[in-house]
């Protein structure tokens, strides 16, 4: 990148969505490097909005969450600032006021950390632009950077800079594929997968037990990981062909597969720790009764936490949601759930 003008100052601000993974990351060899690739979708109503302030001065940041100064978010990110700053200079020739909101409320349990690193990333990508010298970023240089840089905040937040389904991590299967940043899939795609849903039943509001930094770390001394890590390249591969012919029976195998060995993992890890909660085993037996029964394709995957994402593709909305309010709700804190869709990703906003 060529120099940049540190006197400029503006205001550029972000959307961008979190995601849940279909193939997940867990493990890494390295700095930030995934220890096997991942494949998400990008959901649509669930988004961080993210607006930065940044003036001529020496790297300062205050960081206001929902409006309300935050000094605990401020230090965090001056920590991710210290990390990049000498692959964006201007980190420290800027002083920058960042406010930061989510649509999904703070304390419902989902992880925020994909849709707000995303965002920031994106935001820091976009001030690169404008001080620039040299203004003419091609678009998918652009995304591709912001990938790279949401990927050192949290590894996940790497995939939300695209919309629909983004894979990050070398994979000899997806073309252009790499440990540095996210791409978007581009291979083919079934109708079937176009417009599909995720219902988030919000088990537990609570705060995560273990953190992805700790949990990430769990994998080095685990007994299971090399044989995890070969276990999700090869559901990739099989993923992979269930997408593309719509083959929905083997789409739900490896995904609620995926979601149990991710939870197996935190199991066998020493400390070994149960992220489930009693009403996420509840929830899961009764899907999978309701998808025996009556033929509906619906199945669940999970994050590093109790909640529950029902996904289902659009055609089998009204029979899901209505199993969901009829079923599912009672087992969920003050009957909390999240409707939400797959989406088209981050958007520029003024
Ligand atoms: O992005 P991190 O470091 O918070 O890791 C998140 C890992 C999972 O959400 C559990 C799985 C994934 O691939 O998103």
């Amino acid at each position: 990148m060529s120099a940049n003008d540190v006197n400029k100052s503006g205001t550029v601000a972000w959307q961008s969505p979190s995601n849940i993974a279909l193939i997940k990351y867990w493990g890494k060899k390295g700095f930030q490097i995934p220890a096997n690739p991942s494949l998400s979708i990008t959901l649509s109503s669930s988004y961080s909005e993210t607006k930065i302030e940044y003036k001529p001065g020496a790297g300062l940041v205050d960081f206001y969450f929902e409006e309300q100064k935050n000094p605990v978010f401020a230090k965090k990110i001056q920590a991710y600032f210290e990390k990049i700053k000498h692959e964006l200079h201007f980190l420290t020739n800027l002083d920058f006021t960042i406010h930061s909101q989510n649509t999904f409320p703070h304390s419902a349990g989902i992880a925020s950390s994909a849709s707000a690193m995303s965002a920031l990333a994106l935001c820091l990508c976009s001030i690169e632009q404008e001080i620039s010298e040299n203004q003419k970023i091609a678009n998918v240089d652009f995304y591709s950077r912001a990938s790279y840089f949401a990927r050192i905040g949290s590894g996940s937040a790497a995939r939300s800079v695209y919309g629909k389904l983004s894979s990050w991590g070398t994979s000899a299967l997806i073309p252009e594929s790499s440990d540095l940043y996210a791409t978007p899939f581009q291979l083919p795609i079934h109708k079937v997968f176009e417009n599909f849903n995720d219902t988030i039943l919000i088990v537990s509001k609570g705060e995560k037990k273990v953190s992805s930094r700790a949990g990430h770390g769990l994998m080095d001394g685990n007994p299971f990981a090399p044989a995890r890590y070969m276990q999700a390249s090869h559901n990739m591969g099989k993923l992979i062909m269930a997408i593309e012919t719509g083959d929905l029976k083997a789409f739900i195998a490896i995904v609620e597969s995926e979601a149990l060995t991710l939870h197996g993992m935190m199991m066998a890890s020493s400390p070994g720790y149960i992220l489930m909660e009693p009403n996420t085993l509840e929830i899961i037996k009764k899907i999978q009764a309701f998808r025996e029964q009556s033929g509906v394709n619906l199945c669940f995957t999970l994050d590093a936490g109790a909640n529950v994402h029902v996904l289902y593709p659009g055609i089998e909305g009204k029979s899901v949601l209505g199993f969901i309010k009829n079923e599912l709700l009672d087992y969920c804190e003050d009957k909390k759930m999240i409707s939400d869709k797959m989406g088209d990703g981050p958007k520029r906003i003024s």
